[in-house]
């Protein structure tokens, strides 16, 4: 069971980031920029974070290394997204639509790594290992924030 603290932490992301998915969809389109901007920050920051803590040590293992890969570049495909959605209007249909596409290929990102990725991660991984992680990514969380503050939709990575 992926019950350790890294994956509560995670988890806790995830379930925030359904919430705001929610409702920029159901949002007014005088609101729509300032919630997007939220979203992009707290979602750019969490894939930061969670590569430097999780996917760093599955990469490391042979076991883990083709998961972690797979979300890795997931998280570029969202990045590509928020840049593409920054350069549209956000009271045109362009960008329901592309929110949609997006929102949907993100809760696909999140499902998978609830159900797929943490569990392999905390089979192969010791309680020790979990606990590090842990602490990796709540000290990293609150940096990578700042950092995707200061930062341009769209290239937050190479
Ligand atoms: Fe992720
Ligand atoms: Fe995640």
């Amino acid at each position: 069971m992926a019950d350790a603290r890294i994956f509560q932490d995670l988890k806790a992301d995830h379930d925030r980031h359904r919430a705001m998915l929610k409702e920029l969809a159901a949002a007014n389109y005088a609101d729509r920029a300032e919630l997007f901007e939220a979203l992009r920050i707290e979602i750019s920051a969490h894939a930061a974070a969670e590569e430097e803590s999780l996917y760093a040590t599955m990469l490391a293992n042979p076991d883990l290394r083709d998961e972690a890969r797979h979300s890795v570049s997931e998280h570029k495909e969202i990045d590509d997204f928020f840049g593409e959605l920054a350069e549209l209007d956000p009271k045109s249909a362009e960008w329901t639509a592309k929110f949609k596409e997006m929102r949907h290929r993100y809760e696909h990102h999140i499902d998978e790594e609830e159900e797929e990725m943490f569990p392999s991660a905390a089979e192969k991984l010791s309680g020790e290992e979990e606990q590090r992680l842990a602490k990796i990514f709540e000290r990293r969380k609150p940096r990578e924030l700042e950092r995707a503050e200061e930062e341009e939709p769209g290239d937050t990575r190479e």
